[in-house]
């Protein structure tokens, strides 16, 4: 009995420096899944000692309570919180608990089954069809006033679409998608700003900014999925018709949520939730089941923090801990080195993970990693793993904290930090290392996309003294290949024909595969298509080159400089005598047609596409894109700064909009994730 109460004591103490560390700092320590553990353990010694029970345990509060930064708003009515299960016994037994108190089948019960997004709850008071106001939710009774944050946020309506008399609450999560969250952290790297552990902490700072200036730049977004009729005016049919309602106003809402009778169904959708996280362009940490039928909902009610209609279904964690074995350091193409953390293998997201990367010195620094730690390791989407930190081990001994090494681990020369710059490089220009991954990236499908020259194979060929340069590729004979190990006359004889036909590459391909800095697949489209031939590129004045659109003064200084440079001059050379076309042909599309007689409407601008690169990328996939919607268009592509009268017209007719956030979705598989509405 004095075990379980210390274990209690303990385990409400731990939980809530964990809610202040995850809701108050934005800055966990402990994966979610850790926690969720600590709270089911807290849940099940409380129900077995019910004499340890206490109204201000973690068991009966809603996160964490306010700061001092901003307002306090009362919420008209509570932001609850959900209950929770872990795996889909625990979801059958809440779904009988659900029939039994509603003396219903559960076969009969409809189900509104949902991602579970995971970012921080938000409520939007609404009067007369106009946003007023903006509140986290705090500790569910009182939450904190971020109205002029939230006005920010691009994808809320400040005007109820079509208009609403009388006040509403509209409810949701603020987020940040998985590709917007990658951006942001990469913008942070390059400004030296801190790195955010992940689309929550970062969605939950942004929102909490004291400027709403800095908000403003933080790529938010807000899902709806309840609407609060405070006047009690409006009157709904069912759960899925309040979710259809906040799609008129303009709200994006789910559209992978749906509507499913029985137990069955409603597991299994669950579980298509569980395979489909990837696809999603946001993070989800579980799925929502809620009964749809709002008058069963109200014979159900509510315990002190949670509804008795809806659960949670968690799903397995996108992060893990590990043991970190080493850190050590890879050279990349421009020399730059970058340091990664060997791990004990450990499965992230369905994948197993033995490495990640640790980006640079100053980040090592900032979250304190050392050999021997325990780290956190998280993956979003399906980008390469990064360590978030070290989880503390209470009276462990740690190594000291690591040193970035002086000498570059392949050549042995100095390694340099330059001026401001984070990153450290190995500033060998013969550094084999930095050779090595200038021709596999030469080769790589984003360049000229040599099939069968991965990393191994130009090591290979590297260390057979066959090649010391791009251009040496194309002397390769099948006579030259067939002795080294695993390939034989075959495989030679399909390398050099591969290599043979990137001959014929066009000139934004080579130029994007020469690696020359700050030239990336946009701008060299855009030089390619300018110039036509190398030859004109490398004659182009200075002041030619910066006046092109998409291409400022950092590209021009930096292709000038390349195509004046003695050995950057000769490689040419060499390329074109070998054979390489170097002008821009229209290479035989060998995309699938996924939009293949649709008509896509492009409006605001798309990252990294220009508004010809957005069109062209469109008719490749054999769409088209016509400057104005009508009732044949197949969807409108909303970027940023989009234009009314596209979105009204579209509004009109039923047309879909999609988030630019879903292009490359769209270009793919000629269909999308989510619509706005
Ligand atoms: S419904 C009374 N639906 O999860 C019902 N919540 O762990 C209140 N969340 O506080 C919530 N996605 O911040 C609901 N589709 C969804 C959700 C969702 C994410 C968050 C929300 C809530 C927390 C509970």
């Amino acid at each position: 009995m004095n075990s379980a109460r210390e274990r209690v004591e303990f385990l409400r103490r731990e939980i809530a420096r964990h809610n202040e560390a995850y809701y108050a700092n934005d800055a966990p320590e402990i994966p979610d899944a850790d926690y969720d553990a600590l709270l089911v353990e807290l849940r099940a010694l409380e129900s077995e000692h019910p004499e340890l029970e206490s109204e201000a345990s973690a068991t009966h509060q809603v996160g964490a309570g306010t700061t001092t930064v901003f307002s306090e708003v009362t919420h008209a009515q509570p932001m609850l919180s959900l209950d929770n299960v872990f795996d889909v016994v625990e979801l059958g037994a809440w779904a009988d608990r659900v029939a039994r108190g509603l003396g219903e089948a559960p076969s009969s019960l409809a189900y509104a089954v949902e991602p579970k997004i995971d970012g921080l709850a938000l409520s939007l008071r609404y009067v007369d069809g106009v946003l007023v106001q903006g509140a986290t939710r705090g500790d569910g009774r009182v939450g904190e006033d971020v109205t002029d944050n939230v006005r920010t946020i691009k994808n809320l309506p400040q005007q109820l679409r079509g208009g609403h008399r009388g006040n509403v609450e509209v409810r949701g999560e603020v987020f940040i998608a998985k590709a917007d969250f990658l951006s942001l952290n990469q913008q942070q790297r390059e400004q030296g700003g801190k790195e955010f552990a992940n689309p929550r902490n970062a969605a939950a700072g942004s929102l909490r900014q004291k400027d709403p200036a800095v908000s403003r730049t933080r790529p938010l977004s807000f899902l709806s999925y309840q609407l609060v009729d405070l006047d009690g005016s409006m009157q709904f049919e069912n759960y899925y018709r309040t979710i259809e309602q906040l799609s008129k106003w303009g709200f994006f809402t789910a559209v992978e949520t749906i509507v499913v009778t029985g137990t069955d169904a409603m597991i299994g959708r669950s579980s298509w939730f569980e395979e489909h996280r990837h696809d999603l362009s946001y993070e989800i940490d579980g799925v929502v089941i809620k009964l749809n039928d709002l008058d069963q909902r109200a014979a159900l009610g509510f315990t002190s923090r949670a509804p008795r209609w809806a659960i949670a279904r968690k799903l397995p964690p996108e992060e893990r801990s590990t043991r970190l074995l080493a850190i050590e350091v890879s050279i990349g193409r421009t020399g730059r080195a970058t340091p990664y953390a060997v791990l004990e293998p450990v499965v992230v997201a369905g994948s197993r993970v033995s490495m990640a990367t640790l980006h640079n010195e100053d980040q090592v620094a900032q979250k304190d990693v050392r050999p021997g730690d325990l780290v956190i390791v998280r993956k979003a989407g399906d980008v390469i793993p990064e360590v978030v930190g070290a989880v503390p081990e209470p009276g462990k001994r740690r190594k000291p904290p690591w040193k970035f090494p002086t000498n570059c681990p392949e050549c042995g020369a100095p390694l340099q930090r330059v001026g401001e710059e984070s990153d450290t490089y190995c500033v060998n220009p013969a550094c084999p290392a930095q050779l090595l991954q200038q021709i596999v990236h030469f080769a790589s499908r984003g360049a000229l996309d040599i099939e069968g020259l991965g990393e191994s194979r130009v090591a290979q060929l590297l260390a057979a003294g066959l090649i010391r340069d791009v251009a040496d590729l194309f002397t390769l004979k099948v006579s030259d290949l067939s002795p080294l190990e695993g390939l034989g006359e075959l495989s030679g004889r399909a390398l050099v024909d591969a290599i043979t036909s990137a001959r014929g590459a066009a000139l934004s391909r080579v130029l994007v595969g020469l690696g020359i800095r700050h030239v990336g697949p946009v701008a060299a489209r855009e030089l390619a298509r300018a110039f036509g031939t190398y030859d004109a590129l490398a004659s182009a004045p200075l002041e030619v080159l910066e006046a092109l659109e998409g291409v400022g003064p950092v590209i021009a200084a930096s292709v000038y400089d390349y195509c004046r440079d003695q050995e950057n001059r000769e490689r040419m050379a060499r390329l074109d005598a070998l054979g390489l076309t170097l002008r821009e042909v229209r290479e035989e599309t060998s995309l699938e047609q996924t939009l293949a007689g649709r008509a896509v409407v492009v409006t605001g601008s798309l990252e990294g596409y220009s508004r010809d690169g957005a069109e062209e990328a469109i008719k490749e996939r054999g769409g088209t894109s016509p400057g104005s919607v009508s009732k044949k268009t197949y969807c409108v592509v909303v970027g940023d700064a989009p234009g009314a009268s596209k979105l009204t017209k579209a509004a009109e007719l039923g047309v879909p909009m999609v988030p630019a956030t879903d292009f490359g979705e769209l270009l793919r598989t000629g269909t999308w994730n989510n619509t706005l509405s």
